[in-house]
């Protein structure tokens, strides 16, 4: 049987879909049928459902629900990233924000990078934050999430292979040490950065976190409705402490989704803060 073979059907999309967005606050629009099919087949298949209908009863009313929403959900999250992305953003955080947090009194610091992926986001962050000196200037800790388990799991592990690596400085490849065709992130670099799963559209967030001076929150508010991005918007503005640096990515924007960040210009890219 071809895995491709497992067709949707319009009420078993609606379905499925709403379970995905209940979940994640990621929404497949009706055109994205095929996105679905394609990235399911496969797990229907192992489960040996020929019907979407049974993978939705399973997924249910299965002792095993949990485990599979879980699944569900790793298998069609979209997990690209790599190291120094949207850089500008980056290089800001290390010359002005975290100098101006210091110089206005701060000991300690907590930067989230919400979601990370695989971890090259955070570790960019702990990487340049080193080479400029600032961890022994105060105690900055990084904490990365992600609703995805399994891109959770590799970011603990740090392996990356070349396609991670977009045109960054040789120097940068210093942090890692070199196995075949594996780079393994340096045990320096991964102990200021603490890894975990979670969703960022629910208030359970905000407990599981606590305080943040600085988000990252880039390439994912993209996949969410308007209600999606306005809760994560309003987690993000209990969390954040003042003043509060938000960062998104160069494609997202508040417009119309919240008022309480004013938008600034930080050299070559935007931020967002929070409003006192
Ligand atoms: C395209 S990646 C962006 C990674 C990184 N921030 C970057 O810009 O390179 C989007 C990530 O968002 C995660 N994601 C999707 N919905 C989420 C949610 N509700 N809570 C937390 N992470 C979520 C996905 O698992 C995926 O790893």
């Amino acid at each position: 049987m071809l895995l491709s073979s497992i067709k949707i059907n319009d009420q078993e999309f609606v379905e499925l879909k709403d379970v995905i967005y209940r979940n994640s606050g990621i929404m497949f629009a009706e055109n994205k049928k095929y996105l679905l099919e394609n990235r399911l087949s496969k797990r229907l298949a192992d489960l040996n459902f020929t019907t979407f209908k049974d993978y939705i009863y399973y997924l249910k009313y299965d002792i095993k629900k949990r485990q599979e929403l879980d699944t569900l959900i790793n298998l069609v999250t979209i997990n690209e990233t790599y190291f120094l992305r949207e850089r500008g953003q980056l290089d800001y955080l290390v010359s002005n924000i975290v100098p101006d947090l210091i110089k206005a009194g701060k000991k300690s610091i907590k930067i989230w990078s919400a979601p990370c992926s695989t971890g090259e986001e955070p570790y960019s962050i702990a990487i340049l934050l080193k080479n400029a000196g600032l961890f022994d200037k105060a105690s900055i800790d990084i904490i990365a999430t992600d609703i995805n388990s399994e891109v959770v799991a590799l970011a603990k592990k740090g392996e990356y292979r070349q396609a991670s690596f977009r045109g960054v400085p040789a120097d940068f490849m210093r942090n890692f040490d070199v196995q075949g065709q594996s780079y393994f992130i340096k045990d320096e670099i991964k102990r200021h950065v603490r890894f975990n799963t979670g969703n960022i559209t629910t208030p359970t967030i905000t407990s599981l976190i606590g305080k943040v001076d600085v988000i990252f929150c880039r390439n994912v508010l993209i996949y969410f409705d308007m209600d999606g991005k306005q809760r994560t918007i309003k987690n993000f503005h209990n969390m954040l402490t003042e003043p509060g640096y938000l960062c998104l990515g160069h494609s997202e924007t508040l417009n119309k989704i919240s008022e309480d960040f004013t938008m600034k210009n930080a050299g070559t890219c935007i931020i967002y803060m929070k409003k006192k």
